[in-house]
């Protein structure tokens, strides 16, 4: 029977590693959904026949089925600007199952000296493995499960305290804090290495740690300002997978040990990938804002006069134009304007005009989130182009359609030194003839900086709903 459960778990392996592969392009990633599903579901299987108690199975099966309830509920009423909200507590789950098990397993040992994993007790090296295991799963569980329902709180955006605001939260000395933390918890967990009483290991070192752990993680996120909340997500996401591996280890599953490494390691490129694109460094992101400058003021104040446009003004300045190019943000995927934005770009391509979409790596909120709102809306792949592949274009387009978008063509990024999203590559829209912004009002973004592309001369605002306002200009073309 061991043997069998072991080659399930290498398939699902095989499946969930085909799965990230096939989720890594848009042609691919219902392939990619369907491998994993399938992986998951022979994993589980795996599981319970593993499990040799009625009990034990009893347990299992009332889990899963309450589990598959809130999770099929979830999917059907989850919208999809509230995924990123809904993947950050998904995130917290599993840094609290990474606590509960690491509790669970020190307590095993119920200070007989040995702990029972697998049915085969522990001594010596393997028990000190072990003990290492529980303490680092444990800090590693409690920094995400507390550092992801702050990040949940901060894209949520509707709670009034200040570590759930998506301006970043400057304690002093709050590098100073951090340091500290870690040194402590180094310094507790080498106390419980060293000690063989029980009460000592629990009382002085474990639950102490856990608390500094749940702080630390509270503190590193809500330091984060909004424009590098995209990072701080992938990273969460990395840290629930080694918060996983943590686990497998202290149950001595190997599949979880996989599952765990494969989203950890993974987490940690698309974070690497992320600062790259936001031009951010790494470490100082991962080290909660690590050497940041306090934020400046954001810039609510406007910059000068706007000009304003009606949707049939927009629709005739479209009808003169031969190249287009729209960069989509957060507010298309607020109003659903996707539909009504594919049916634009299909009448324009009708009409001969060159049509092409801008997107920006961190548009929207989840990694991908235009990419897979156009692909929903059936908007042809190869006229969805990246930031790099576009930015040198845009001085040869007549117009540019800005829908919903804001801190992600907002100039200030490359000429305010002092902005808090300096330094991030932007779409350089305004390089182009004419630029059309779609938004409802003068709002600031995400990351709660003004953006002077509103102001500029070749920049006109087209104030309403994306949805309703792109209608109109399909009614009007
Ligand atoms: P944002 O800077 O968030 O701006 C979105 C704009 O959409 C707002 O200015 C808003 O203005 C407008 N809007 C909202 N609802 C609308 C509607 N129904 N119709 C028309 N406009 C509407 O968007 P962005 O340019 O996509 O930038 C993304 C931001 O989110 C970045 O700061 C990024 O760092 C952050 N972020 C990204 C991620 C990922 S992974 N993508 C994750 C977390 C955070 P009005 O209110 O005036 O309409």
């Amino acid at each position: 029977m061991t043997g069998l459960i072991h080659v399930a778990y290498i398939i699902s392996a095989l499946l969930f590693i085909l799965s990230l592969a096939g989720l890594s392009k848009q042609e691919t990633a219902k392939l990619g959904c369907t491998s994993g599903i399938i992986g998951m579901a022979i994993a589980l299987a795996a599981t319970l026949i593993s499990v040799n108690t009625p009990w034990g199975w009893a347990i299992i099966v009332v889990a899963v089925i309450i589990g598959a309830g809130i999770g099929l509920y979830l999917a059907k009423k989850v919208e999809m600007t509230q995924m990123p909200e809904l993947v950050a507590m998904l995130h917290s789950f599993v840094g609290l199952a990474a606590v509960l098990v690491g509790f669970n397993s020190f307590l095993s040992l119920g200070g007989s000296g040995s702990a029972e994993v697998s049915a085969v007790a522990l001594t010596g090296k393997e028990l000190f493995i072990h003990l290492v295991e529980v303490f680092l799963g444990v800090f590693i569980g409690a920094v995400t499960f507390t550092g992801s329902i702050v990040a949940y709180g901060k894209l949520n955006g509707s709670f009034k305290l200040a570590i759930f605001k998506s301006k970043a939260l400057v304690l002093p000395g709050k590098n100073i804090l951090n340091v500290l933390a870690l040194v402590v918890s180094f310094a507790l967990m080498i106390v419980f290495l060293s000690t063989t009483s029980f009460s000592v290991q629990l009382c002085v070192c474990l639950i102490p740690m856990t608390i500094i752990a749940f702080l630390f993680g509270i503190h590193l996120v809500a330091s984060i300002g909004g424009a590098d909340m995209p990072v701080v997500i992938s990273m969460l996401n990395s840290y629930s997978g080694w918060a996983a591996a943590a686990a497998g280890f202290m149950l001595d599953n190997d599949l979880l040990i996989v599952t765990g490494s494969l989203v950890g390691s993974s987490g940690a490129i698309l974070s690497y990938i992320m600062c790259k694109a936001m031009n951010r460094s790494f470490i100082s992101v991962i080290l909660g804002g690590f050497g940041n400058k306090a934020e400046a003021a954001s810039a609510e104040e406007e910059q000068g006069e706007i000009r304003e446009l009606k949707c049939s003004d927009v629709a005739d300045m479209l009808k003169n134009a031969n190249s287009v190019v729209i960069t989509p943000g957060y507010g298309m995927a607020v109003a659903q304007a996707q539909y009504p934005v594919a049916e634009l770009t299909k009448k324009l391509r009708d009409k001969g005009v060159n049509v092409r979409f801008g997107i920006h790596p961190v548009a929207g909120r989840l990694p991908g989130h235009m990419n897979v709102l156009l692909a929903e809306a059936k908007v042809p792949y190869d006229i969805v182009l990246e930031m790099d592949e576009i930015n040198d274009d845009f001085s040869d387009t007549d117009v540019v359609l800005v829908i919903g978008a804001n801190d992600t063509v907002n100039p200030a990024a490359l000429e305010n030194p002092n902005s808090p999203i300096a330094g991030m590559p932007v779409l350089e829209v305004w390089n182009a003839k004419n630029v059309i912004v779609f938004k409802r009002s003068m709002n600031v973004g995400y990351s709660g900086v003004q953006n002077p592309l509103f102001f500029k001369e070749n920049s006109y605002m087209c104030f309403g709903d994306a949805k309703k306002s792109v209608e109109e200009i399909v009614s009007n073309l």
